[in-house]
């Protein structure tokens, strides 16, 4: 899992994955995107309550491996407060830049969960 990138993002990525940013669920949410990874089972569930253009609440629920769960956490404190234009430059790789961790080929599926369901969501 964790094993091909340095041991200093490892235990940040696993901070995160014990202990999720905007884990939750939002009653009646403005958006909601899921996204499912078939070769391991994973699934991210991202929700967003919207106020005159700007997101000002987003959770996820779900489960997956470490880097994914970090990546729907920072995801969702990222998005916190953007407005939906900005949203739209939001680029998968962008997505990647967030978890600022080396992601080998193997693990991009991982890394982009979040926004893959971002981009159901909206
Ligand atoms: Fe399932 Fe990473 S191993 S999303």
């Amino acid at each position: 899992m964790a094993e091909d990138f340095d041991p200093i993002y490892q235990e940040y990525v696993l901070d995160l994955y014990r202990h999720p940013h905007n884990q939750g669920v939002i009653s009646e949410p403005d958006f909601k995107g899921e996204e499912f990874n078939p070769s391991c089972g994973d699934k991210i569930t991202l929700m967003l309550k919207i106020n005159e253009r700007v997101i000002v609440d987003a959770k996820h629920s779900g489960q997956g491996c470490a880097i994914s769960q970090a990546g729907v956490s920072l995801l969702t404190d990222y998005l916190t407060g953007k407005s939906l234009v900005e949203l739209q430059q939001f680029s998968a790789e962008a997505m990647i830049a967030l978890l600022n961790i080396p992601i080998s080929h193997t693990r991009y599926k991982c890394a982009t969960l979040g926004w893959v369901a971002l981009q159901k969501a909206l």
